[in-house]
């Protein structure tokens, strides 16, 4: 029996008969012994430590506007059973050790924004998720786990599955772009790779699923905006992911800062109790984004603080992210009879579940070990990985004349301020990541070719921010010196290669833009190379999808690099020589202009949809725009070609649920080199009771193909996949005709029509 009994007693402070410690001492994490350790535990706990364990504080205010004060004492006397962003390993371990000296000693959960690495990062979410490769973002994910849990965190607020269909929102950049079923499969796979087979594993991180719900749709794609949308859009296009990430087992949640049907997410009974708890089964606890609590105030819902955590308590909220609200007034809405014990010991208990399935009780400090953390951190293989990473990510956009791969020998002029600055390979979220061990763009080159001169190029400084002020401030006549010495290089050289785009400090959370385009420094300097007459290859970095259209064509070739990580250098050096062909495909939308926004592939049709080569009369379209996207979803070149053979269908008619339908294509590399391709299945419903998508990812799978070699690629069409939500919100399928496509990207397809009735 491993569970040590705790007796109360009257003066107030606790005998453990079997020993002095409450920490259980073996591996019982069955959810018998883990109620009964629990309940044992509440039983001797006073209402200020059951409290004390709803609160969570930070050191840090590099992820939000201010940090918590006087972290040490609060942890001391157990008003803070939970904290993040402890940022160095000797007060890590204080910490820790503070919390095992409480009266109770119940160990702390210890969170981080690991968002994509740890000390080596990978690319941007956005980046990782246009790989389409679930196996390999798993692996990413148990990497940063595995580093991460070394230095002592047992948390991370990651995976971010909020959709996103405007690029406008900076933090497009954390998530896995707009398409539902994709978003799913990775939100799966990074929860798989943090939390790995058991919670109390020593290398296992509790995962976070965030923002709960819909923030990926902030109105104007300004961050910490309202949210507004129908039901059946909720349901069809946004839950989706999180549910996926629930069943995939996450620990916990975060709630979303805008409102949901005009509820606030941290104060939303139907999105926490109703939806995530008795509809979905979530069994882990909820925890708020920063301060949420407190700017219910600003939306109008809460007079002030008291109200608001009962708010949130009551919505089933169960932990305070810096607020302090809860802990500052639970007690007395307790005494008004506001709130209830149960309520706050639910609360609690969930808390105390994680802990417990954690392994924290057994051993607070966990795998915490420096000499652990030297050993498992920017390994050999971790690093590989973030460059398989990188390399997955990269998306071919253009390719003209073929002038990618480039021979070896080539003679380059490597220009850009963002060319060899190691930070720059990182992202807002990567502020843990060792920028020391960064190979840049210009590094990775010169391993491979000797034959490489560099230059900035332009003024735009790494570390700014980048906005029209700071733009303005620019002293003109050292831009025009710089762009001069960049031109002189380029004339001496075979090809330019141009590393241009956002700089770190323009995507992330509360980098929202209007204009998503180049910075207009870059835009003349890239006009000028090209006008030098020597091929251009530019290498865009960018957290976003990002209008460049009219500046695609200064560049004979575009790689969209995104922001690459740790092995940046050493990826873009093989896929630019060839090494690696790539195979890329962008999970966001890019526009063509900010007013299309937002622009998505998997959007309706309308009464009067514009079809083009027909009248362009009072049917929907822009009258100086066209409603075509620059690069549509799935959409990704290679250094190969692939063509597709037409759709055969193993059946046209279907009756009854017993059937099965399988389409199949045949693929042909018909190009020269090997090369992979993700190969997209879509459906439509042509007629259905509510207006549906004009597609929808339902598969792909991915292959890869010798020069001349021809694969056949098969799908099961399932009646799982017609099934859709109804305007009462049931989720079925409809008998009626459907339309399969099957292609290279969400256009450019083959197709087939199919009826399926009941
Ligand atoms: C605010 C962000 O919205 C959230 O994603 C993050 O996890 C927290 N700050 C903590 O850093």
């Amino acid at each position: 029996m491993y569970l040590k009994t705790i007796k109360y007693t009257g003066i107030g402070f606790f005998i453990f008969i079997l020993c002095y410690s409450p920490r259980c001492s073996a591996q019982d994490i069955s959810k018998k012994d883990r109620d009964k350790y629990i309940s044992a535990m509440m039983r001797n706990m006073t209402l200020d430590e059951k409290l004390g364990q709803l609160n969570l504080v930070t050191p840090m205010a590099k992820t939000g506007p201010f940090a918590t004060k006087n972290i040490n004492l609060k942890i001391m006397d157990g008003s803070a059973g939970n904290v993040y962003g402890i940022l160095s390993a000797g007060s890590m371990h204080s910490k820790l050790m503070l919390a095992d000296s409480t009266r109770l000693k119940i160990p702390l959960i210890n969170g981080l924004d690991i968002i994509h690495g740890y000390k080596t990062i990978f690319p941007i979410p956005l980046g990782l998720s246009c790989s389409w490769d679930t196996i390999m973002i798993e692996k990413t994910a148990r990497v940063a786990a595995i580093e991460a849990t070394a230095v002592g965190y047992n948390w991370t607020f990651s995976p971010m599955v909020d959709i996103t269909r405007d690029p406008r929102w900076g933090r497009v950049m954390e998530g896995s772009g707009e398409d539902p079923y994709l978003g799913g499969l990775i939100a799966r796979a990074m929860v798989k790779g943090y939390q790995g087979p058991d919670l109390k594993n020593e290398t296992s991180l509790m995962s976070c699923i965030k923002h709960f719900a819909m923030y990926g749709a902030a109105e104007a794609g300004r961050d910490y905006n309202t949210t507004d949308m129908s039901m059946i859009s909720m349901y069809q296009n946004y839950l989706p992911p999180y549910k996926v990430a629930v069943d995939a087992g996450a620990a916990s949640i975060m709630t979303s800062f805008n409102e949901v049907d005009g509820v606030p997410a941290t104060a939303n009974k139907w999105l926490f109790t109703d939806l995530l708890r008795n509809e979905w089964g979530f069994k882990g606890f909820v925890v708020t984004d920063f301060n949420a609590i407190q700017e219910l105030m600003n939306h109008g819902v809460a007079a002030d603080t008291k109200e608001a955590a009962r708010l949130a308590i009551n919505a089933g909220v169960d932990m305070d992210m810096v607020s302090e609200s809860m802990i500052a007034t639970l007690k007395q809405s307790l005494k008004e009879g506001k709130v209830t014990i149960n309520q706050i010991d639910d609360a609690c208990r969930r808390v105390l579940e994680a802990k417990y399935k954690l392994g924290l009780f057994q051993n607070p400090y966990r795998n915490y070990s420096p000499d652990k953390a030297a050993k498992v951190t920017l390994t050999a293989e971790n690093k590989l990985l973030a460059k398989e990473a990188a390399l997955k990510s990269i998306v071919l956009l253009k390719n003209d004349n073929k002038i990618l791969p480039l021979k070896k020998e080539t003679k380059i002029a490597l220009v850009g301020n963002l060319a060899n600055n190691q930070r720059e390979m990182f992202s807002m979220w990567s502020f843990t990541g060792d920028a020391n061990n960064v190979v840049t763009i210009l590094n990775g080159i010169k391993k491979q070719n000797s034959n490489v001169t560099f230059t900035l190029g332009t003024q735009v400084n790494n570390d700014t921010v980048f906005n029209r002020k700071n733009f303005e401030k620019y002293d003109a006549s050292e831009q025009l010196k710089m762009e001069d010495e960049a031109v002189n290089l380029a004339q001496n050289a075979d090809v330019i290669v141009a590393v241009l785009g956002e700089s770190l400090g323009m995507s992330g959370e509360a980098k929202s833009r209007t204009d998503i385009s180049l910075p207009d420094c870059q835009r003349n300097l890239l006009k000028k190379l090209k006008a030098t007459g020597k091929p251009v290859v530019w290498l865009l970095i960018n957290g976003r999808p990002m209008t460049i259209e009219a500046d695609m064509r200064y560049a004979d070739a575009v790689l969209d690099i995104w922001r690459p990580g740790t092995s940046a250098g050493d990826a873009v050096a093989d896929v630019l020589f060839g090494n690696y062909n790539p195979s890329g495909k962008l999970t966001m939308t890019f526009p063509r202009s900010v007013g299309q926004i937002p622009i998505y592939y998997n959007h309706k049709n309308t009464g009067r949809p514009y079809i083009p080569g027909q009248t362009e009369k009072f049917v929907s379209n822009y009258i100086d725009e066209q409603n075509s996207p620059l690069f549509p979803f799935g959409y990704g070149l290679s250094y190969t070609s692939f063509s597709y053979s037409n759709i055969t269908l193993s059946d046209t008619l279907l009756q009854g649920d017993k059937r099965t339908l399988i389409a199949s294509v045949q693929i042909t590399n018909t190009g020269k080199y090997a090369g992979e391709e993700t190969v997209q299945l879509y459906l439509n419903d042509k007629v259905a009771s509510v207006a549906r998508p004009v597609k929808e990812l339902k598969n792909f799978r991915k292959i890869m193909l010798q020069p001349g070699e021809t694969r056949e690629v098969s799908f099961k069409i399932t009646l799982e996949q017609l099934k859709f939500y109804n305007s009462s919100l049931k989720y079925n399928w409809e008998s009626g005709a459907f339309t399969v496509y099957i292609g290279t990207d969400s256009e450019d397809v083959k197709e087939a029509k199919f009826t399926w009735n009941k």
